[in-house]
């Protein structure tokens, strides 16, 4: 089987790597794919948004199975103009990823079919948006309705903040046409974890659970990320929560996304809330985390090509989805002043060292080629993945690991897996 990967960041190396040991795969394509990835697959530079491009590439290299793995394409519809021409391809179709392209949409669903989450209210006049502040408890969350590459999100703990946040998102702009609406959310506590569901439609398949790290500094401190790290599973999913989850949350949304004509093929990204009243979604995602993915897809069992054929064939029911009974630990390195602005360019050393490592894994996020070398190329360069028999142990090895690559302006939180210690 040739397969084709859309996608270049640690998500995509992770799910090839897991897609090369497929026994059923001859050739994998990746687009554009990153330095990382070229050592398992072979990278083919063309834009995860550019459709027609992609397709005719499938077309011509006689891909048999496509794997449409970032947000932007699946919103887009790119799943779909695979799908439309015949070729097998995981990844939900754009009337289905708008559970997560729009916050507006995934809220009102939840509403209407008893998903528990936070009481929210949706505007899109940003005076009414802030006649209903002066009405609110503090703090208070604000979401651009579209997607804003994670930034998107305000926790706002004063009406001033607040008031601003609506400024910056409605009239300056600032994410674009993402926020042309605005949903201002009940804030909520407590711990939060990642789900992610493999679905066909009609059947869905939880994963081992995850939790990521999202600010960029130790402690929870700094501006929000794409992801620092993540830990899998996570000691506060407990059976109870996850037969709660499975009764009320993941079943149901599916099964409203099939009543609203919007059949969900992929992976459904639960980010959970588990609130003193139980648990709630936070959000969703019609993908794969990054960096979820990096902890998850080590620990899976199954032949993943396996899995996504069945969510593409409707058939999930026949899958025994199994994970390891151990635990992993993904540290992000990442480029010092990331979220903000950074360098790139710089030669990364050590990677060698990773070769055959059995149980350590660095998954590429912002790498390519230079002259022979392999380069740093975006914010998050390196995820550092560890496997170990508990959480504290992967939790060691993880970070000893990341001595063993380096790079100029690395930096990397020191706390991830923390919450481990309190349980
Ligand atoms: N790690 C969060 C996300 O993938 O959206």
């Amino acid at each position: 089987m040739k397969v084709l990967i859309v996608g270049g960041g640690g998500r995509e190396h992770a799910i090839t790597w897991a897609v090369s040991k497929s026994k059923r795969v001859d050739k994998i394509y990746a687009a554009p794919g990153n330095a990382g990835i070229s050592e398992l697959a072979e990278c083919v530079d063309i834009s995860v948004m550019d459709a027609d491009k992609l397709l005719s590439f499938a077309k011509e290299k006689e891909v048999d199975f496509v794997i449409v793995a970032p947000d932007d394409p699946l919103a887009a519809g790119v799943a779909d103009v695979f799908l439309d021409a015949g070729i097998k391809t995981f990844g939900p179709r754009k009337n289905a990823a708008i559970i997560e392209a729009s916050k507006a949409f995934s809220k009102d669903l939840m509403e209407r079919y008893n998903i528990p989450s936070a009481k929210s209210v949706t505007f899109d006049d940003v005076n009414a948006a802030k006649e209903y502040l002066n009405t609110v408890k503090l703090p208070i969350v604000l979401k651009a309705d579209g997607l804003a590459l994670g930034k998107g999100v305000l926790i706002c703990n004063t009406l001033d903040e607040a008031l601003a946040g609506l400024d910056e998102i409605m009239v300056d702009k600032k994410f674009g046409d993402a926020g042309n609406k605005v949903v201002i959310e009940d804030f909520m506590t407590g711990r939060e974890v990642s789900v992610l569901c493999f679905s066909d439609g009609t059947t869905i398949l939880p994963m081992t659970s995850a939790q990521d790290h999202k600010r960029a500094g130790d402690n929870d401190t700094g501006l929000n990320t794409g992801g620092m790290g993540t830990f899998s599973p996570s000691p506060f999913y407990t059976d109870e929560i996850a037969e709660f989850c499975e009764e009320n949350i993941y079943k149901p949304t599916i099964a409203a996304m099939k009543a609203e004509g919007r059949e969900f093929k992929g992976v459904l990204f639960v980010g959970l809330m588990l609130t003193p009243d139980g648990p709630k979604v936070l959000e969703f995602n019609a993908r794969f985390g990054d960096p979820e993915a990096q902890v998850v897809i080590p620990r899976l069992k199954n032949d993943i090509i396996d899995v996504m054929e069945a969510c593409v064939d409707g058939t999930l029911d026949k899958i025994n989805l199994e994970f390891e009974d151990n635990a992993a630990v993904c540290v992000m390195l990442a480029s010092e002043g990331y979220p903000v602005s950074y360098e790139k360019g710089f030669e990364i050393r050590g990677l060698e060292n990773f070769k055959d490592k059995d149980g350590y894994f660095a998954f590429h996020s912002g790498t390519k080629w230079s002259n022979g070398k392999v380069v740093t190329n975006g914010g998050r360069v390196i995820g550092i993945t560890a496997i170990g028999d508990d959480l504290v142990s992967a939790r060691a090895n993880a970070y000893k690991a990341t001595e063993l690559v380096d790079f100029d302006n690395k930096y990397m939180r020191h706390d991830i897996g923390k919450a481990i210690d309190e349980q």
